[in-house]
């Protein structure tokens, strides 16, 4: 069974589609790259996933359970959506900290309103586990830190340990390095490498290609809100078989 199965999802903002009939699916422990050129449709697709947007029409299935079906009138409520969205995590270009938290605080803010929520509240353990992930993201000198005393690659980082925290099915990166300085981007690259290595569900938005290509095991080329062109990633990326697919490689490529 697919750990995340898409079919067939529509969106459109006023009289514009944007999404046009996305289908796929990816595996347990899989890394999954998505290219294509900016106003392609990958923002808007990464938020259907979160449930950001609502899509117009489609399925989306985690783990064999249906989070939304058009057809389903219920989907469309707002009473589960919170719930849905854990099973995703999102990291957003712009990192999006909470500047008046630390970045211990940021980690550790969703998890302990949900814990308290369902009256689970153990607040040692919260703790315990945000430092293991800032510790994983090479951050354990930096817990007491507020955002705007963090460069922007530490920031991210933040982001990633933020997201882990509520142990998500799959983990979503819409574009993590596009808003750091090229020297900052290294150290956000590594961690989602490793993150990689250690078999973490993951969805990669992303422009830099020798890092997909490396890091996923499947790549998927979106172009005018279709997915033209999706493959194993060494296929996808060493031989494309669209020639928009070529053009678009051989664009970022020279
Ligand atoms: N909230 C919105 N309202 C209207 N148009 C939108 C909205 N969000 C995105 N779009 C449009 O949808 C298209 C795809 O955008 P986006 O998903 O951000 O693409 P990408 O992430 O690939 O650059 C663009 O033409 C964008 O202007
Ligand atoms: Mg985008």
């Amino acid at each position: 069974m697919s750990i995340l199965e898409v079919r067939n999802i529509r969106k459109s903002f006023e009289h514009t589609e944007v999404l046009k009939d996305i289908s796929f699916s990816m595996e347990q422990g899989q890394a999954v790259s998505i290219i294509g050129s900016s106003g392609s449709g990958k923002t808007t697709l990464l938020r259907c996933l979160n449930f950001l947007e609502t899509p117009d029409e489609g399925i989306i299935r985690v783990n064999g359970e249906t989070l939304f079906d058009s057809a389903a009138a219920e989907s469309r409520s707002d009473a589960s959506i919170r719930k849905k969205r854990l099973h995703f995590g999102l990291v957003f270009q712009s990192f999006n900290l909470f500047p008046q938290y630390t970045a211990l605080e940021n980690v550790m803010l969703a998890p302990n309103l949900l814990s308290k929520e369902s009256g689970t509240a153990d607040r040692d353990a919260i703790r315990t586990r945000a430092l293991e992930l800032l510790d994983q993201m090479g951050l354990s000198d930096r817990t007491d830190r507020y955002p705007h005393q963090l460069s922007g690659g530490q920031q991210q980082r933040v982001a990633i340990a933020r997201a882990l925290a509520l142990h998500p099915d799959i983990l979503c990166f819409d574009e993590p390095t596009s808003a750091l300085d090229p020297e900052l981007t290294g150290e956000v690259l590594r961690v989602i490498r490793s993150l990689a290595e250690q078999k973490t569900t993951m969805i990669i938005v992303t422009h830099e290609m020798s890092f997909a290509r490396d890091v996923s095991d499947f790549a998927i080329f979106m172009d005018g809100g279709i997915i033209l062109e999706q493959g194993p990633s060494t296929e996808l990326f060493d031989n494309p078989k669209m020639e928009r697919t070529k053009q678009f490689l051989s664009a970022l490529q020279s």
